[in-house]
């Protein structure tokens, strides 16, 4: 197809960038069977910024032959240390290419360039390189039995990986889902967000130039329709999911339904921020200010329940307000931006409705709960106060720039309280009594608590959620064994079995 589905976008900044819009099958950009494209939108003008290729079930049935012929003709044959030079070479590219994928990370999902360029791709390109690392170390184990049996385990791939992202870490998430996924020999197909295909495609382009073999990495462009497509098929061996806890049942029933394929689910969460008054208020408050707004609120462990304890909650009620008064907004390409528009309409209009139901519930809205702007999907960051938990905004993901602050008077009612959510993905506590954080970080049913800091993550450390928040963990070693299936051989050495 060559450079039929080439296109040349032009930043605000006047800087001009070439990318491919078709579907990413076999090694190259394709059209898709029927033809069928869609826009995709930069958030900060509303303003179309180009159509991609949509692909339909004919092009997932495509990419899943693409898949299964590279898995077992070509990659499973690969030994370790070859595809670990090939994620590496990746992370070089990405690294040599940093400044047009975080650009049009920026454009297509309107969040800040400063903070593109230095925090989601370089987690990206750390993570390709951490799983580089596992690639030869994935194996099994030499189990003894009995003196004349020999027995020993393989950690064999599964086959083809279906991974389906979300659109607020579009660049990051690929890197998360495919890395693993690779690192352990299997082949993939990433169906990314319909609001952000932009940056996934050129990270598509950079896998074929670091010389990945034709079909081991397929990316495909589309809506929900082509997710449950992918869920549903009987040649995909594992489906990587991140995004809403519906979306996240859905697939579950569906790979129970099909081939019961494995599921990764990586979902919602209302992750409770504790705060005691023997913690350093200063640094409880920079961290829980960027875990409450950073990415506008769009990250599912987002700090959206504030516990203070009650003789430190105007103290810290002042200081957290007078750090959300301070947040810059705008255009996402200026520079001291801090935060940029919500993802789409449908987002911006969900959180307005979210702010109307907090108010007429009877919370106290003490900053925000508007527009920013007359242009593009904006929402002032907002704080409310004199929440209680069964009050709507206390129990759903809002995902945008709203925060409940709340106090507390005792330990055993504030593990109560925090643990008062169907999810359970991400907790924090605050204190400088380490009998207290060890407590805590015990009784809160959540897959990460971090003690004094909030929203530090690491390729080597696992993730994932308790309750309604998600199945399985990504990340670190844990995310191997996800990634592959065990074979037991049993051999019998007796002398006379021949
Ligand atoms: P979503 O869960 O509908 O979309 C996430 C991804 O799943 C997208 O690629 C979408 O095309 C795909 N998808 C949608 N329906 C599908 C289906 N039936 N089968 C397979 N794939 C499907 O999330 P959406 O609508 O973008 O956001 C709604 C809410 O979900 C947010 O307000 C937030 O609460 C939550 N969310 C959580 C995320 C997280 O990081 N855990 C990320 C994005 C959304
Ligand atoms: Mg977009």
């Amino acid at each position: 197809m060559g450079n039929s589905n080439e296109e040349t976008l032009t930043l605000p900044t006047g800087k001009t960038i070439k990318i491919q819009t078709g579907l990413f099958i076999d090694n190259e950009f394709v059209e898709s069977v029927d033809g069928k494209r869609f826009v995709t939108i930069d958030p900060s003008t509303e303003g179309v910024i180009t159509t991609v290729a949509e692909a339909s079930s004919k092009d997932v049935d495509l990419a899943v032959e693409a898949a299964t012929k590279a898995f077992s003709n070509v990659w499973c044959h690969i030994d370790g240390k070859e595809r670990g030079k090939l994620l590496n070479k990746l992370a070089d590219l990405m690294e040599r290419n940093l400044d047009d994928l975080a650009a049009l990370e920026t454009l297509d999902n309107g969040k800040a360039f400063s903070i593109t360029k230095t925090i989601d791709l370089p987690e990206a390109i750390r993570c390709y390189r951490y799983f580089a690392g596992w690639c030869d170390k994935v194996h099994g184990k030499v189990i003894e039995t009995q003196n004349d049996k020999f027995c020993y385990t393989r950690n064999e791939p599964l086959g083809v990986c279906g991974a389906i992202v979300p659109w607020n870490f579009p660049i990051s998430l690929m890197a998360n889902k495919i890395a693993p996924a690779l690192a352990c020999g299997n082949t993939v197909i990433l169906k990314t967000a319909e609001q952000t295909p932009l940056s996934s495609l050129k990270v598509a382009e950079l896998c074929k130039e670091a010389g990945f073999p034709k079909g081991v990495i397929n990316v495909l462009s589309g809506f929900g329709s082509t997710g449950t497509v992918m869920a549903n098929h009987m040649k995909i061996d594992m489906i990587t999911f991140t995004g809403s806890t519906e979306v996240g049942k859905s697939i579950q029933k569906a790979a129970a339904e099909s081939n019961l394929k494995r599921v990764l689910l990586e979902l919602g969460g209302k992750s409770p921020s504790i705060i005691f008054a023997d913690s350093n208020l200063d640094t409880a408050v920079k961290f829980t200010f960027n875990g409450s707004f950073f990415n506008h609120g769009q990250f599912c462990v987002a700090a959206t329940r504030i516990y203070v304890e009650e003789h430190v909650y105007d103290e810290f009620l002042k200081k957290f307000k007078t750090d959300a008064e301070a947040i810059k907004i705008g255009n996402p390409f200026e520079s001291k931006i801090y935060q940029g528009p919500q993802i789409s309409r449908k987002q911006f209009d969900r959180i307005m409705s979210y702010i109307k139901t907090g108010k007429e519930e009877g919370a106290t809205l003490l900053m925000g709960g508007e527009r920013h702007g007359e242009r593009g999907f904006y929402i002032k960051p907002t704080i409310f106060t004199d929440v209680i938990e069964n009050m709507t905004i206390m129990q759903d993901e809002i995902f945008g720039p709203v925060t409940c602050i709340a106090k507390f008077k005792t330990i055993d009612e504030v593990i109560e309280k925090a643990n008062l959510t169907k999810y359970g993905l991400a907790a924090a506590v605050f204190t400088n009594n380490i009998i207290k954080a060890v407590k805590l970080s015990k009784e809160i049913k959540a897959g990460t608590v971090w003690v004094n800091q909030y929203m530090e993550g690491d390729s080597s450390l696992p993730f994932g959620g308790y309750k309604q928040s998600g199945i399985g963990r990504e990340m670190g070693k844990y995310a191997l064994r996800e990634h592959t299936q065990v074979k037991t051989v049993q051999i019998n050495l007796e002398t006379n079995c021949n």
